[in-house]
């Protein structure tokens, strides 16, 4: 069996991650994950490029995060995630701010495994790596915007399946739409 490794998403790993997004045949190719920072999406002919280069300048500054997942020196898989003003463009945001009571420290965002590594355990290991960093760097409180697995197509549940944010401890809160929900926990930190 090969390999598994979790590790944070920095300048010595962005050429693994981009190397995934460039190749990867789905909707990071063109976004690189740039649909819940402040920027959101570029459009145009040169979207890709533009969001890259803005991922990119993200990474170099530390203000974009992820656990990336390794099987031996290929990344095949993340979870992004970040204080709530490093990814204020969640998804059902009408609703979430209707019910809101308190922000979060955290929260859990894009979630993405590469085709060929799907149902193999990657997205638990990538969330349980982004909760790894989370404590290192302070914990906390952390959401996350899951839906069932079943209720869209796999390709599309972008902030990953309820199922795996459950088996990590997360304990749902509220439903901003048809089919999503606030799912919360708490991180103790660790030295
Ligand atoms: C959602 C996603 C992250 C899940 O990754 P994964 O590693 O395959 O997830 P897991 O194997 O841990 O499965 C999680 C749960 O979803 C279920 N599931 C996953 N794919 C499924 C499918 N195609 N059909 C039905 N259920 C599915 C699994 O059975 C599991 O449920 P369980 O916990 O009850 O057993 C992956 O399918 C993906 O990357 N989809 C595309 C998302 C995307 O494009 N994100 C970027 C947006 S820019």
């Amino acid at each position: 069996m090969t390999q598994r490794s979790t590790g944070a998403l920095d300048s010595a790993a962005w050429p693994a991650f981009a190397d995934l997004v460039e190749h990867c045949d789905a909707f990071p190719s063109g976004c690189w994950c740039m649909a819940f920072h402040s920027e959101g999406v570029a459009n145009g002919a040169d979207h890709a490029a533009v969001n890259r280069e803005r991922k990119q300048a993200r990474v170099v500054a530390g203000t974009a995060h992820a656990a990336l997942v390794f099987e031996a020196d290929d990344c095949v898989g993340w979870c992004q995630f970040g204080q709530s003003d490093e990814l204020p463009r969640i998804k059902g945001r009408a609703a979430y701010e209707r019910t809101l009571t308190g922000l979060p420290d955290w929260r859990i965002a894009c979630c993405f495994v590469a085709k060929g590594h799907r149902r193999q355990g990657v997205a638990k290991a990538a969330l349980g790596g982004a909760l790894d960093l989370i404590a290192g760097l302070g914990g906390g409180t952390v959401e996350g915007y899951p839906e069932p697995a079943g209720s869209v197509s796999a390709g599309f549940l972008f902030n990953g399946a309820l199922s795996t944010y459950e088996q990590l401890g997360f304990t749902r809160d509220r439903m901003i739409g048809k089919h999503r929900w606030v799912v919360t926990r708490f991180v103790e930190p660790i030295d």
